[in-house]
C-alpha cells in the first residue's frame, strides 16, 4: 500500500482520536463466482501470501481481515514487525504459511470437510508497518448448483451472505469476474448493481486475462464499452494454479503481470491502467475520496475546539503573561490552539485528488 496514504491516514486517525472521535475507514469486500480469483486479488492487495486459494470451492466462510498499522519498532529486540492474530485462538502467528493452515483448519472445523458453507466469519488481524487500518472481507463465491454437503438453496444462502457485507454504504465492492467467462453472466456485477446502482463504490476487476482463447481479448470490457462503471474495469493477471504449486513469489508474479500487459498487442496502449499495482492505486484514490468526504466534519470539530481553547486562554488574562500558577495551563492551551490551526492549514494544503 501507498506509504503516503498510510502516513496521512495515521495522522488523521490520531487527530480524530485526540478529538474524541474516529475516522471510520471503509470495508472492502470481494464478490464473484467461485474460482474467479477473489482470494488471489485480496492477497496481492495486502502484499502477503496467506490465503487459501485453489480450484473449486476453497473459501467457505467469510474471512474478516482487519489490517492494523503498527510502527516499525525502535527497539531492535523485537524481531517481528508483521504478524497475524485470530479471534478464535490466543496465539501470535509470525509465519504466514501457518496463517493459511489455520484458516483451512478453522474452515473445516465449522463448515465441515465436504464443501459446506458457513455464515460464521473467521476474524483475523494482520499487524504490519506496511498496511493502513482497513478491513477486507474475503467471501465464498457465488454458485448455482449445490455440491457435496451444500443445501439445495445454496445459491440463495450465499447471495444473502454476500449482501450482508456489500449492502453497507461504507463498503467498497471489488466485483471480480474471470475474463474467460462471458461477462453477461457475471452474477457479481448484478449483485453489486443491486446495492450500488450508480456504481459509485464498485470497482470491476477482470482476472484470468492470460487464459482467454487465442484470438480473443477483453479490450472492450477494459475500456468501459461493455459495462460502464464509474470506477472502471481493471484487468489483472494473478498466479495460476501451476504458479501456486511451484511457489512463485509475489514479486515475480507482479513482474510477469506487467510484462503481460506491456507486450500484449491488444493491451499495450492501456497497460498503465491495468494490473495489480494500478488496482492498488485506484483503491488508494477511493480511500482518499472517502477521507476527503470526512474532512468538513473534522474541520468543524477542530474549529469548535479552537474556539473553546481561545476562550479559556482569554480567561487567564494577564496571568498568562506575567506568570503564576496558571501559567502552565495557559501555555498548553496556546500550544493546542497552535496545533489545531497548523492542522487545519495542513489539511487544506493536502492534495487529496491523486488522480
Ligand atoms: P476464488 O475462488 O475466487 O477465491 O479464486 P482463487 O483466488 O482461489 O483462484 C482460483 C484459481 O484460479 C486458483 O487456482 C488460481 O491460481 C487461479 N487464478 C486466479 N486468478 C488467475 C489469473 O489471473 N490467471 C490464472 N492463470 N489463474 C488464476
Ligand atoms: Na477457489
Ligand atoms: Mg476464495
Amino acid at each position: 500500500m501507498d506509504a503516503d496514504l498510510i502516513k496521512l491516514v495515521n495522522k488523521l486517525q490520531d487527530t480524530f482520536a485526540n478529538l474524541g472521535g474516529e475516522l471510520d475507514m471503509p470495508q472492502l469486500a470481494v464478490v464473484g463466482s467461485q474460482s474467479a480469483g477473489k482470494s488471489s486479488v485480496l492477497e496481492t492487495i495486502v502484499g502477503r501470501d496467506f490465503l487459501p486459494r485453489g480450484s473449486g470451492i476453497v473459501t467457505r466462510r467469510p474471512l474478516v481481515l482487519q489490517l492494523i498499522h503498527t510502527p516499525v519498532p525502535e527497539d531492535s529486540s523485537q524481531t517481528y514487525t508483521e504478524w497475524g492474530q485470530f479471534l478464535h485462538i490466543d496465539k501470535r502467528f509470525t509465519d504466514f504459511d501457518e496463517i493459511r493452515k489455520e484458516i483451512e483448519q478453522e474452515t473445516y472445523r465449522v463448515a465441515g470437510q465436504n464443501k459446506g458453507i458457513s455464515k460464521l466469519p473467521i476474524h483475523l488481524r494482520i499487524y504490519s508497518p506496511n498496511v493502513l487500518d482497513l478491513t477486507l472481507v474475503d467471501l465464498p463465491g457465488l454458485t448455482k448448483i449445490p455440491v457435496g454437503d451444500q443445501p439445495s438453496d445454496i445459491e440463495r444462502q450465499i447471495r444473502s451472505l454476500v449482501l450482508d457485507y456489500i449492502s453497507k454504504p461504507n463498503c467498497v465492492i471489488l466485483s471480480v469476474s474471470a475474463a474467460n467467462v462471458d461477462l453477461a453472466n457475471s452474477e457479481s456485477l448484478k449483485l453489486a448493481r443491486s446495492v450500488d446502482p450508480q456504481g459509485r463504490r464498485t470497482i470491476g476487476v477482470l482476472t484470468k486475462l492470460d487464459l482467454m482463447d487465442a484470438g480473443t481479448n477483453a479490450l472492450d470490457i477494459l475500456t468501459g464499452r461493455v459495462y460502464p462503471l464509474k470506477l472502471g474495469f481493471i484487468g489483472v493477471v494473478n498466479r495460476s494454479q501451476q504458479d501456486i504449486n511451484s511457489n512463485k513469489s509475489m514479486s515475480d508474479a507482479l513482474d510477469a503481470e506487467s510484462e503481460f500487459f506491456r507486450s500484449h498487442p491488444a493491451y499495450r496502449n492501456i497497460a498503465h491502467k491495468n494490473g495489480t499495482k494500478y488496482l492498488a492505486r485506484t483503491l488508494n484514490q477511493v480511500l482518499m475520496n472517502h477521507i476527503r468526504d470526512k474532512l468538513p466534519d473534522m474541520k468543524a470539530r477542530l474549529n469548535t475546539l479552537m474556539g473553546q481553547a481561545q476562550q479559556e486562554l482569554n480567561s487567564f488574562g494577564d496571568a498568562a503573561i506575567y506568570g503564576d500558577s496558571n501559567q502552565q495551563g495557559a501555555l498548553i492551551l496556546r500550544l493546542m490552539t497552535q496545533f489545531a490551526r497548523d492542522f487545519v492549514s495542513s489539511i487544506e494544503g493536502t492534495n487529496l485528488d491523486i488522480s
